[in-house]
């Protein structure tokens, strides 16, 4: 016997249709309408990706980064060529862009990046030739203007990125003698510069989150080891220094053609926690090899078998930020950067979103490490 009358039946039948879609049965399928943020933020990690400020005209692929990501990251926009093109004349458009957006839809952006190797300006790399005290006055003076105009919106910042040679073995090995890369920086004031430039930051914004952010160090290869180890004591010399630097970010471009072990990136990360820092997941991407098989579907179970190894045993280790450098593959460095770019014109499928912003398998991989293998 049914206590519904007929009247209420009719009315109820549409309503529990509406419950049945908005509530789907199975957890992937609650995933898919929470975006890959919604997934994270139920086990407390932030996930984000980096992004193009001029890739949001693009309406289909602002409207797929809005549902998957709660942070943002410029690749572009904050690096010391865009920002400051020329000495005191600030270029803050493009980035300002990029927080406004974010603002509008509840996301927040972590700036990237403040001293780097890469991407200075003509002035910076002659003015760099003064010495350490012209280097110590440019680095302040950048600090002072970019840190000024994004204390409102930004609360993290790589404050010193790629620091760390390239051990034998690498893809692009550095010679010369030590740990640190031989950069404009090290050669105006030397090895200091890396504490000097987390001291200026400090000094300019006391609860800024401080990162230093490194590539390279992820892999299970010899190098990589190596270059850990170089990392692991730029660190503890940092922390024992009393240096203010909060964080380490494990950029993450990953390649196939590399091997990956968990255990060694685990002791990696609890080795950096143990200097009391937080340790993040920046730019994740993976290149897959040059002779990858033809079939798109064998492809995409390799990327993705690679994307949940990596990120369940960061998120396990305790990584709570985790960033892809970038969603789709239709906007990505992997297919237009020489060295990067596959040499064969194929294109890398190593972002969690196809060129037609659809979920590929790299999805499913991280949205099943994030909510913890379920
Ligand atoms: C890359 C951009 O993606 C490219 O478009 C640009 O040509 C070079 O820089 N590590 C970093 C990023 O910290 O800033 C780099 O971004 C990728 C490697």
């Amino acid at each position: 016997m049914t206590l519904v009358t007929p009247r209420r039946a009719v009315l109820a039948a549409p309503a529990l249709l509406m419950a049945l879609t908005k509530s789907p049965s199975t957890a992937l399928a609650r995933a898919a309408e929470d975006g890959l943020a919604g997934v994270a933020k139920k086990r407390g990690i932030t996930y984000g990706a980096a992004l193009l400020a001029e890739n949001l005209a693009d309406e289909n692929y602002k409207r797929a980064l809005d549902r998957e990501a709660a942070l943002l990251m410029p690749i572009w926009e904050g690096k010391w060529g865009a920002i400051e093109p020329q000495e005191a004349v600030l270029n803050t458009g493009p980035l300002k862009q990029i927080i406004d957006w974010g603002a509008a839809e509840g996301k927040a952006v972590r700036g990237h990046t403040l001293i780097w190797h890469e991407s200075l300006p003509e002035w910076v790399t002659k003015g760099l030739k003064g010495g350490r005290n012209a280097g110590i006055s440019i680095m302040a003076s950048h600090m002072d203007r970019v840190l000024g105009f994004t204390k409102p919106f930004i609360r993290d910042w790589d404050v010193v990125n790629e620091p760390i040679a390239d051990p034998p073995g690498s893809d692009t090995p550095q010679s010369g003698p030590g740990d640190l890369r031989r950069t404009p920086w090290l050669e105006a004031m030397g090895p200091d510069y890396i504490q000097q430039a987390f001291i200026m930051a400090r000094q300019r914004d006391a609860t800024l989150r401080l990162t230093l952010n490194e590539y390279g160090i992820e892999e299970d290869t010899p190098a990589a080891e190596e270059k850990r180890r170089r990392l692991l004591s730029l660190v503890r010399e940092l922390v024992m220094k009393s240096t203010p630097i909060d964080a380490v970010g494990i950029q993450a471009h990953l390649q196939l053609s590399n091997p990956f072990r968990p255990e060694p990136l685990q002791r990696f990360i609890s080795a950096l926690q143990g200097t009391g820092l937080q340790v993040l997941v920046t730019e994740l991407d993976i290149r897959e090899t040059w002779n990858a098989p033809q079939d798109i579907a064998a492809r995409d179970a390799l990327v993705a078998e690679r994307a949940y190894a990596f990120a369940s045993t960061a998120v396990e280790a305790g990584v709570k930020t985790f960033l892809t450098w970038g969603i789709s593959d239709r906007y990505t460095w992997l297919n237009d950067t020489p060295g990067v770019a596959m040499p064969s014109g194929r294109k890398h499928r190593g972002l969690p979103l196809g060129e037609d912003l659809s979920r590929k398998p790299m999805w499913q991989a991280l949205a099943r490490a994030f909510s913890g293998g379920s």
